[in-house]
């Protein structure tokens, strides 16, 4: 059978970006950039994208490529029966973790949407939203609705991966994506001409180096990863759909820009918000669910703009949990010789159990601390923080040191037939500059050295 894949350029782009932008743009970067002071922070994790971001989404898209199949066989392709493909088995596990905590907050997003859908929301006053918010989340007892979305969610996210690369998960990302681009410039400029929005920008843009601890620099660095779906196979999976014309260098590049320029848009309509009312920056994984029904809330048409901006953030996190999802579903698939339908299934559902206890965390397993952390905490630390970056070293050192520098270029060039002017960059990047600062700084940051 002939394997599935993208049929254009925009296609892939799309996708893939659709991957990455998602809740980790949206909620993720907004909360955690407030709870460590913000443009400090900010600058850390730019770095982190621009120096070891960027060479291992390239090297993803090379190994996926040149091997043409799943996160794990892709390894053993490539060099047979080492242990590389460990990287893979890794990556895999991350997948599991990962979508079990996003499928929390993506279901508190389609909570908000049957709310926004209803009126109910737009009804609700800024001062009210904080009470009402953490009555919708607090999982548990009584209220199972929490785990009735995060139910919802995985079910869609099945069915789209059942439907397959061209079919579903092109289809989606081309339309979706640039209309939440629009949005939230849209939504930019409301916040910013907010009365006392400036010290929300002085928040993201002054950097003030005092309020950045060693943990947040792990923060950082474990973000640019989540951010970016790099670091357990997701990028390598969709560029084993890449045929062999297109030009990966800057494939890299163009994901990443509109990746991050995602992230600093969201801050730009967040933080001018919540200064502007008086909220707290770090209040958490709530963050942005009491600041932007706030900002809506000054605007004129606000709850229509609110109802198609949590549809948009809805979609966003659903490109993002189908690349998550596909990472699981084409290994099992290829390697088992199952049907995708049946193994789409099987793994929707051992993930959705996982995730229960995630969601719960925030109402009846509220006091339940493994580590000190909650159970959603500590699967997220552990995943973003730890299981992450340690895929990206290994992905470098297997780039940088397995299989050659000389072969990824290769394959980065398409045989020699493009132009890669940064080629020595990446080489260097790959071989020391990841695999070195990634090391040190988890290192340092977990309190080993
Ligand atoms: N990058 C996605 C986001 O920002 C989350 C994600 C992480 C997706 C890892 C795939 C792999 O929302």
């Amino acid at each position: 059978m002939k394997r599935d894949g993208f049929s254009s350029r925009f296609g892939i782009l799309a996708a893939a970006a659709g991957s990455a932008i998602g809740l980790g743009n949206i909620w993720r970067f907004p909360y955690i950039t407030g709870e460590n002071g913000g443009a400090a922070f900010i600058l850390v994790y730019l770095v982190c994208i621009f120096l070891i971001g960027i060479p291992v989404m390239l090297s993803e898209l090379v190994i996926g490529r040149n091997a043409q199949s799943n996160a794990i066989s892709s390894f053993d392709k490539i060099k047979p029966n080492s242990p590389w493909k460990f990287t893979g088995v890794l990556g895999v596990l991350t997948a599991f973790i990962i979508l079990s905590f996003y499928s929390t907050i993506a279901g508190w997003v389609f909570a908000y949407i049957g709310r926004a859908v209803t009126g109910q929301l737009s009804s609700i006053s800024p001062a009210e939203l904080p009470q009402y918010f953490g009555n919708i989340i607090n999982a548990g007892g009584s209220n199972l609705e929490p785990i009735l979305w995060q139910f919802v969610v995985m079910v869609i996210t099945g069915f789209i991966v059942i439907a397959g690369i061209k079919k579903g998960v092109e289809k989606y990302s081309k339309l979706l994506m640039p209309i939440l681009l629009g949005l939230l410039v849209v939504l930019a400029i409301r916040s910013l001409t907010l009365e006392g929005a400036y010290k929300g920008v002085e928040f993201l843009f002054k950097p003030d180096f005092s309020s950045l601890s060693v943990e947040g620099v792990l923060e950082a660095l474990g973000h640019a990863f989540f951010s970016l779906s790099l670091g357990m196979c997701t990028i390598l999976t969709y560029g084993s759909y890449v045929n062999k014309k297109e030009r990966l260098p800057s494939l890299a590049l163009q994901i990443t820009f509109a990746d991050t320029a995602i992230a600093l848009l969201a801050g730009i309509v967040i933080f001018p918000a919540v200064f502007a009312y008086g909220l707290s920056p770090d209040s958490g994984p709530d963050l942005i669910f009491i600041t932007l029904p706030t900002v809506f809330y000054s605007m004129p048409f606000g709850s229509f703009f609110q109802m198609l901006f949590l549809v948009l953030i809805g979609i966003a996190s659903i490109t993002s949990t189908i690349s998550l999802l596909e990472v699981p579903v084409s290994y099992f698939t290829e390697e088992f010789k199952l049907s995708r339908k049946k193994v789409t299934i099987l793994i929707t559902s051992i993930i959705f159990l996982l995730g229960i206890p995630s969601t719960l965390s925030f109402g009846s397993l509220g006091d339940v601390t493994i580590f000190g952390k909650t159970f959603f905490d500590l699967m997220d630390f552990t995943a973003s923080n730890i299981l992450l970056p340690v895929g990206g070293l290994l992905i470098s050192l297997f780039i940088g040191w397995g299989w050659g520098i000389r072969n990824a270029v290769k394959e980065a060039t398409n045989d020699g037939n493009i132009e890669f002017k940064l080629a020595s960059a990446y080489g260097f990047a790959t071989k020391y500059l990841a695999p070195i600062g990634i090391f040190v700084i988890l290192l340092y940051s977990t309190g080993v050295i």
